[in-house]
Parts: C-alpha cells; sequence; structure tokens
C-alpha cells in the first residue's frame, strides 16, 4: 500500500486488507473496528471513579444497532433525540433508565411517545417544559440550560451563548420553578451542550463549574429531588493523524473532572449522578470510509482525483471545510510515487462536493482504494440519497479480526419503497 501506517499500526482491518474489503463488500463502504470503539468508550468511563459518574454516548454520532450493543457492553449509556433515534437504543437492548430523552423543540407526539416509554425527558425551552407538563401531571422532567459560554469547531456546531437556539437562561429559573409547579412536576435532571469538538480540557470544565454553581443557587428541596447533572458532550479527536496532532488529555480532564464533581458532591450533598454526553469521541475513530478512485485529471494547474465518495456518503467536508486524513490502498507495482498537490472529490453535481482540498499526497492512481480517516461520527448518521445515489454499507472488523456486515448497501427498491401515486 501507498500510505496507510496509521491503520497498519491500529491493525485496523483485522485478517483482511482495505482492497479485499473493497472488492468484496464494494464502495463506497464504511469500516468500524469493534476494538478501537471499545477502546474509546474505556477512556470516557475511565474520566472518573466518583459512584455517580456515568457516560451518555449520544447516539447521533452513530446509531448503528450492532455498535451501540457494543456501547452498551462497555457499561455506557445513551441519549435519543428522536423517536427514530429511540427506535435504535432500544434495538440495541437499552432499557428505559438507561436512555435519555434529550429534545429539541419537539411535537406533542414525540413528547408523548417518550414519555409511553417510561423515558425521562430534557426540554430545552420554557414552552415545551410546559408543553411536556400539560402531558405528565405530577412527572419528571429534565432542563436543558445556556451557560452562555459555547464552543466547537464550527459556527454551524457551537450549541450554547446567546447565538445558539438551544437551552433556557439560567436568569428564567423562576418560570422554571412556576412551571414545575403548575404541573406538579420534579426537577430530576438538568443538562447542557456547550458544543463539538473541543480539543482542551478547560471551556467544558468552566461550562462544568457554571452548571453546578446553578444547581447550588436552586432551592433546598429542589437540590435534593436532582437525580441526573449532564454536562454534555464535544470531546474532540485528533483528524490529523499524519501530523502527530496531540490528543486531547484524557487524564487531565478526567482528573479535574472527578475532582470538580467530588468536591461538589462532598460540598453539597448531592448523591445522584453526574453524566458526560459525548458523540464524536465514542464513534470518530473507529471507522475508515472506503472508495474507489474512477478518474484522475488536471484542470490547468489542478489535479482532481474523482471518486464514489461524494458529500452524499460523508457531508462533514462540504458542509464544515472539516480534515479527515486521506490513506492511499493502491497495487504497489515497485515504482515510487511522487508527493504531489492534489484535490479528491466526489462524484455529486456540485462545485463544493470536495472531500480533501489541496492536500500533499503521493499521486493517488484511478483503480487505487482511499481510505478516509476518523469517519465513523457523524458520517454514515449524516448521508443521504442526493442524487438518488444508495447509501453505503457497513462492515465491523470485529475483535477476532474477521469482517462483518452490519448493514447491506440500499438498493433501488430501497430508494422508492415509500412512495406512493405511481400506478
Ligand atoms: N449532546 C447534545 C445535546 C448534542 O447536540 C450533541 C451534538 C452531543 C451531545 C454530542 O456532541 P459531540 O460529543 O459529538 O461533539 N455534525 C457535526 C457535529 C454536530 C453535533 C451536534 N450535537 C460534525 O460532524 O462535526
Amino acid at each position: 500500500d501507498i500510505r496507510s501506517s496509521y491503520t497498519d499500526d491500529l491493525q485496523f482491518y483485522g485478517r483482511h486488507t482495505p482492497r479485499e474489503l473493497a472488492e468484496t463488500f464494494g464502495t463506497p463502504l464504511y469500516v468500524y473496528n469493534e476494538n478501537v470503539l471499545r477502546q474509546r468508550c474505556r477512556d470516557l468511563m475511565g474520566l472518573s471513579k466518583h459512584p455517580g459518574f456515568g457516560v451518555n454516548y449520544s447516539i447521533k454520532a452513530n446509531a448503528n444497532p450492532v455498535l451501540l450493543r457494543m456501547v452498551r457492553e462497555e457499561g455506557l449509556v445513551v441519549d435519543a433525540m428522536s423517536p427514530g433515534e429511540l427506535y435504535m437504543d432500544q434495538l440495541a437492548g437499552f432499557s428505559s433508565e438507561q436512555i435519555l430523552y434529550i429534545s429539541n423543540n419537539n411535537s406533542r407526539e414525540e413528547l408523548k411517545n417518550a414519555l409511553k416509554h417510561n423515558l425521562l425527558v430534557s426540554v430545552d425551552s420554557l414552552s415545551q417544559l410546559d408543553d411536556l407538563g400539560a402531558i405528565n401531571w405530577g412527572g419528571k422532567v429534565m432542563v436543558r440550560f445556556n451557560p452562555g459560554i459555547g464552543a466547537g469547531h464550527h459556527a454551524k456546531v457551537v450549541t450554547a451563548g446567546k447565538e445558539t437556539k438551544f437551552g433556557v437562561n439560567p436568569g428564567q429559573m423562576d418560570e422554571v420553578f412556576a412551571l414545575l409547579k403548575k404541573h406538579n412536576m420534579t426537577l430530576a435532571g438538568i443538562n447542557q451542550h456547550i458544543g463539538s469538538l473541543f480539543m482542551e480540557a478547560e471551556g467544558y470544565l468552566n461550562a462544568a463549574e457554571v452548571l453546578l454553581h446553578m444547581a447550588e443557587q436552586l432551592p433546598e428541596s429542589a437540590l435534593k429531588a436532582l437525580e441526573i447533572i449532564d454536562f454534555g458532550g464535544g470531546f474532540g479527536i485528533p483528524y490529523h493523524k499524519y501530523e502527530e496532532q496531540p490528543r486531547l488529555d484524557m487524564a487531565e480532564l478526567g482528573s479535574r473532572l472527578h475532582a470538580l464533581i467530588s468536591d461538589w458532591a462532598g460540598k453539597t450533598g448531592y448523591t445522584g449522578r453526574f453524566l458526560v454526553e459525548p458523540g464524536r469521541y465514542v464513534a470518530a475513530e473507529c471507522s475508515v470510509l472506503l472508495g474507489s478512485v474512477h478518474a484522475v485529471k488536471n484542470n490547468g494547474e489542478k489535479r482532481y482525483v474523482g471518486t464514489d465518495l461524494g458529500f452524499n456518503v460523508l457531508v462533514r467536508p462540504a458542509m464544515y471545510d472539516s480534515f479527515h486524513d486521506v490513506e492511499i490502498y493502491g497495487k504497489a507495482d515497485g515504482n515510487p510515487r511522487k508527493e504531489m498537490v492534489q484535490t479528491v472529490v466526489g462524484n455529486i453535481c456540485e462545485s463544493g462536493d470536495i472531500l480533501a482540498k489541496d492536500r500533499e499526497l503521493p499521486e493517488i492512481c484511478e483503480g487505487d482504494v482511499l481510505g478516509i480517516l476518523d469517519a465513523g461520527a457523524y458520517g454514515f448518521t449524516m448521508s443521504s440519497n442526493y442524487n438518488q445515489r444508495q447509501r453505503p454499507a457497513e462492515v465491523l472488523i470485529q475483535s477476532d479480526g474477521t469482517a462483518r456486515l452490519i448493514r447491506r448497501r440500499e438498493s433501488l427498491e430501497d430508494l422508492v419503497s415509500c412512495l406512493e401515486g405511481l400506478n
């Protein structure tokens, strides 16, 4: 292979080669590695030994139930923010107590559905608190607050601070309690999520402190009734695998978070749970997206590598200018390949269909298979049928090194399965 040291070191493809997998299952293909997934779960579970500490995996990053089962085996719980996510959680065997419904602008039907399944629901506005109360008299509720501190890799994924739609302003606590009283509800939890992909612990810990400070201001009886404090997700992963990008320091984050929650619980007598809610950190690094190179050309000075990896398969680069490192699995013919600047594109009819822009890489040739690294989070879950392309297949490299199909490629029949009125 031409450029594969990162996955080689991990023995990512088990007993197979990526070219073999591409041949057997076709491309585009999401390949997952069980060992990597489990390791990331363990990194997170190890952040704190506080008895109330837990990890709530945000399944919007990746919701394949086969992977979710492994996440469950590793002791994590999960969120759901739609009936579909709830369904996936249930398929993976999570019980009601292991699922938090973190809603945002939900219809009454959706809220009812969550209650029907005995889930604790987090609401993110006063009006939704009132809506939920109308169907949950005497019940429990969680409220999502906006700590006023945002973070993230792109404006589109910063989810706290004034410029975002999320959360209840802590200044509206009186209104929150008025609504709780109106519906005889108990505030069982508070949560927040400041944004996605931070590489330093500082901002997250500061926001966690803000939430704890807010909890401290609650009336004593309310603090006693509180069962869950959820600090949200956003833990970043290093997408630059060939440039030695430093990792988020989990040891530092863990020890500081542990100290923070232990001290706070000691000080306040709180005996409930503390949750973190990562999505990306769990799922991103356990997957490589395989694609095939179908055409190579020069447009003026620019060299374009044309693949089957359109933004219908992985939208992050097109949507957020996100960086994913690229590996090249080519037939080694003994000739060294020159390094050159290349732009890897997909097969979608838009000029923004760019996967990797102006990268200095060994010359990519027709017939090569490419591996797009760290594609497990917000990869498949954000894929689409744009241009009437079928969504890709997913394969798992199990701990014993064997490959197992965990989602077949969509068929043409799948594309029309919801159509009505044709006859
Ligand atoms: N909790 C809530 C309420 C969230 O909205 C999110 C992500 C998470 C947890 C998990 O965040 P994470 O740990 O994965 O950063 N599609 C974007 C990321 C969007 C994140 C949206 N909310 C991307 O591909 O970068």
